[in-house]
């Protein structure tokens, strides 16, 4: 077992998550689809994903995350020392994400900011530069985040498993939340699962091929975990999630081919298990793999001798576990969908804010396509739980949702969602704690915070720094659906959907505008219903 000096004084200090509100059924999608939707809800594991709106991105939903980590952690963003942004959804071939977020962060021009970059695994890579150079005391506080919109062509088999959002965590020593293991499970190679050419929005995949991969990987970064950290039973499982069911059999495949691989441990476990009747009904329905064990499973367990009530009782023993230590954070992948570099994290937080106590250890296994898997171990620190009991929660975010037609969704993939955009004037609000100071020119774009560098280089005149809060009330509407040419000026935002005077908003930045020649990507302050 491991003990608690395997932990190091480095971890997890403040998270935040944000998803897009609008989310798509998988029955809906099923219907329209013509395809049983027992085949998404069973097969998948998957109820529903998140779509973003009119101009949300990456960067609109990194700024969310971290902004929930940077308020709730009550952290001076003044001292965060490093950005490191995981992404497969980037903006620009050449410019990190990790520097635009900074404009927006109130970060410390003495900063490291950079995208670290390998699928899934983006954010988790982002994670172990943060703790070496935590840990080596080079820098003290870190800002990890995993952002992204998972895209797939429509009608194509990837399409139930899209998604969309963020994760952020502060990372620092003596962690209020977590601290992190000193070994790591890593396995690595040149797999062709799945890729995006540089020129495509949507990913290529070999699916069954992809499952494969995923699996295979994710069995020998346990194996190694283990070698490197010596045997070990965390209280939780925590598995990147394309879609739920892959942890789960995940889990499974950890649980009968290294926990319980031979006949002798099996039989031992059994005897400890709680003796259960069970109906012919129930009988039939496990030994036919219907259940939670899978065929292969049942058809060992058959060659091994056990008998047709021993498999039941390993049936429900596996269920047992599976509820305990892996379900309670599926709820993500089911609701939000595959949110990519951020699936993982946002399942571990959704984990520490309902689930987890004083501590507890959570392994995690991290899956990045092309491949690499990554594994390692929390331990819950002491008093976490005022930390994470603010909202805004993973919960939150599930709660906060608007369903969404399949014909809104497929205008989304075909870019042709309508920009009912508006111009007026926005007051903070009473319950508003927090605003975002952005510097920029006459024309909305936005300047670095060095004063020496502080002139558009698109030739536009001005500087000036706003300040923008979180949530606002519309105090007035000047214009109705207006186009995006120049950007608003003064006191004056951009307000997006159907927006009143008197309506209680929030802040988001959207990428509104794409320089025509130059390709220049920029994003405005927008105002949205909260
Ligand atoms: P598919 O090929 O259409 O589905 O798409 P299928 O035929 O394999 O069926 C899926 C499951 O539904 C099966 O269950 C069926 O039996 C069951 P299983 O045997 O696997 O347990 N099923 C039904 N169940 C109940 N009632 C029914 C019914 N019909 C069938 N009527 C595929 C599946 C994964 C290929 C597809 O969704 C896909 O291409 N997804 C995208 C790729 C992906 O997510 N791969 C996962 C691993 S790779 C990864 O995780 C990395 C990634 O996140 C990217 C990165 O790292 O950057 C993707």
């Amino acid at each position: 077992m491991v003990s608690d000096d395997f932990f190091l004084n480095v971890g997890i200090d403040a998270i935040g998550f944000y998803a897009p509100k609008n989310r798509l059924s998988l029955d809906d999608l099923a219907k329209k689809r013509g395809i049983a939707p027992e085949k998404y809800r069973q097969g998948l594991l998957a109820e529903e994903f998140a779509v973003p709106e009119y101009g949300e991105d990456i960067i609109s939903m990194a700024i969310m995350a971290a902004k929930n980590a940077i308020t709730r952690g009550n952290i001076n963003s003044k001292e965060i020392e490093a950005i490191f942004v995981g992404s497969e959804s980037l903006p620009y071939a050449v410019k990190s994400v990790a520097s635009i977020l900074s404009a927006f962060l109130d970060v410390h021009e003495n900063a490291f900011t950079g995208d670290t970059l390998h699928a899934c695994a983006g954010a988790t890579l982002g994670l172990l530069n943060a703790v070496g150079l935590i840990n080596s005391g080079i820098i003290k506080k870190a800002l990890v985040i995993g952002t992204d919109i998972s895209k797939y062509p429509l009608g194509s088999p990837g399409e139930p498993t899209q998604g969309a959002g963020a994760a952020a965590m502060i990372i620092s020593k003596d962690p209020r939340i977590a601290r992190i293991g000193s070994k790591f499970g890593k396995v690595s190679g040149h797999v062709d699962d799945f890729f995006r050419t540089l020129y495509s929005e949507n990913a290529e995949v070999f699916g069954q091929y992809s499952t494969m991969a995923y699996l295979n990987y994710v069995l020998k970064a346990y194996d190694d975990f283990k070698y490197q950290a010596g045997p070990f039973l965390a209280d939780y499982y925590v598995f990147h999630a394309p879609f739920g069911k892959m942890p789960v059999k995940s889990f499974q495949r950890i649980m009968f081919e290294r926990w319980f691989d031979n006949p002798v441990k099996l039989k031992a476990m059994l005897d400890k298990s709680k003796e259960r009747a069970f109906t012919q009904k129930e009988r039939d329905l496990i030994l036919s793999g219907k259940e939670e064990l899978h065929p292969s499973t049942i058809k060992t367990l058959q060659e091994w001798k056990f008998t047709d009530e021993e498999i039941c009782g390993l049936n429900y023993f596996y269920k047992d576990w599976l509820a305990l230590k892996l379900m309670p954070c599926l709820d993500v992948p089911m609701r939000f969908g595959n949110c990519y570099s951020a699936s993982l994290w946002a399942q571990l937080f959704h984990l520490m804010e309902t689930r987890v106590k004083e501590n507890d250890t959570i392994y995690f296994t991290s899956y990045g396509s092309g491949a690499t898997a990554i594994s390692g171990m929390f331990k819950m620190e002491p008093g976490f739980k005022k930390l994470v009991a603010e909202g805004p929660t993973v919960l939150d975010y599930i709660r906060k949702k608007s369903r969404i037609p399949v014909e809104q969704y497929e205008m989304y993939k075909r870019d042709l969602l309508p920009a009912f955009l508006h111009t007026g004037h926005v007051l903070a609000a009473p319950e508003n704690k927090y605003s975002l100071d952005i510097m920029e020119c006459d024309y909305g774009c936005i300047l670095p915070v060095q004063s020496e560098l502080q002139h558009c280089p698109s030739g536009h005149p001005g500087v000036h720094k706003r300040s923008f809060p979180m949530l606002g009330i519309v105090a007035k509407i000047d214009e109705v659906d207006v186009e995006i040419k120049d950007h608003v000026c003064g006191d004056c935002v951009y307000l997006l959907g159907d927006v009143k005077a008197g309506n209680n908003v929030e802040l988001s930045i959207r990428r509104l505008k794409v320089d025509e020649n130059s390709g220049l990507i920029h994003w405005y302050p927008t105002y949205v219903l909260a």
